[in-house]
């Protein structure tokens, strides 16, 4: 962890930064990120405005799980800004405040995994009650109120006492998205959260999602859910070698991609 490198505080002022779309939640400006002499985000901008759904896909190696993993603190970058709601993450700016307010960003924006992330030793209840517990310091009673809300709302109130490894994958992973939801985060970061589900269980966990959207709630998922991407997401982008290759509407990016590099990886993956 290292949240002490970066500065964590409300913007000066809001000022929208020439993009489409005024007032976004998210704001990436020019973010670089290496693994010691390896670019792997090289100059990313994007923004992402409250509610919208974005798909994040590309090949392998391209800095989608980078991208979200600095979005969500895990990573500190190494210049460029992102600003998440009310504040920013800049090495550069003077005056950086310590974890603490990296903390206020992973509040607004909870993320959700490819392989789950649950602890094995609690039941689907203790799994999503622990933060608001400890993190939140909730009662008791009023944790666990939240929780089986929360478990009913992804359709597992009735497995609020079982083990992760009494449930299935997309049980599983309905239990994490019940998880994340317990913070009240204000966006979700889904990094490939079907990938390791069979077919019929991908199903069940994108109905989930698709209903947080229609409950307003801001989306960036890495996926390679290609027809998900086409029906669920308002925006598509294509990150390739560390850039954003490509962005726009599903029908565009989709359906008519501009650039070979978006062309190759689509070839590859609607075969
Ligand atoms: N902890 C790490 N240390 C060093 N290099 C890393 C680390 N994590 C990722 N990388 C490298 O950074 C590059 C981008 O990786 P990243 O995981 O962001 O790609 P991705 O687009 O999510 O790929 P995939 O679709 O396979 O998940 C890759 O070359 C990867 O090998
Ligand atoms: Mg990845």
């Amino acid at each position: 962890m290292t949240d002490d490198q970066q500065q964590v505080s409300p913007p000066p002022t809001a000022a929208p930064q020439g993009g489409a779309v005024p007032e976004p939640f998210i704001e990436v400006c020019d973010v670089v990120k290496r693994y010691g002499t390896q670019l792997v985000l090289d100059g990313v901008s994007l923004s992402v405005a409250p509610g919208e759904t974005v798909a994040l896909i590309g090949p392998s190696g391209g800095g989608k799980s980078t991208l979200l993993r600095c979005l969500n603190c895990l990573l500190t970058i190494d210049s460029g800004e992102i600003r998440v709601g009310p504040h920013r993450l800049n090495p550069q700016a003077p005056g950086g405040v310590g974890p603490d307010a990296a903390r206020q960003v992973k509040r607004l924006l909870g993320m959700i995994f490819q392989d789950f992330q649950l602890f094995p030793h609690m039941t689907a209840l203790q799994n999503v009650i622990e933060a608001p517990l400890h993190v939140l310091r909730l009662a008791r009673n009023d944790a666990r109120d939240r929780g089986l809300r929360l478990l009913q709302r992804v359709g597992l109130a009735d497995r609020a006492d079982a083990f992760p490894w009494q449930l299935s994958g997309g049980q599983k992973q309905r239990v994490a998205i019940a998880r994340a939801l317990a913070m009240e985060p204000r966006g979700l970061l889904c990094d490939e959260i079907t990938s390791a589900l069979d077919p019929e269980l991908k199903g069940e966990v994108l109905d989930v999602v698709e209903a947080l959207k229609r409950d307003g709630m801001t989306l960036v998922m890495v996926t390679h859910e290609i027809g998900f991407a086409r029906r669920a997401a308002d925006r598509v982008i294509v990150l390739a070698g560390g850039k954003i290759v490509e962005s726009g509407t599903p029908s565009q990016v989709i359906d008519n991609p501009q650039t070979p590099r978006t062309q190759a990886f689509l070839s590859r993956v609607l075969v």
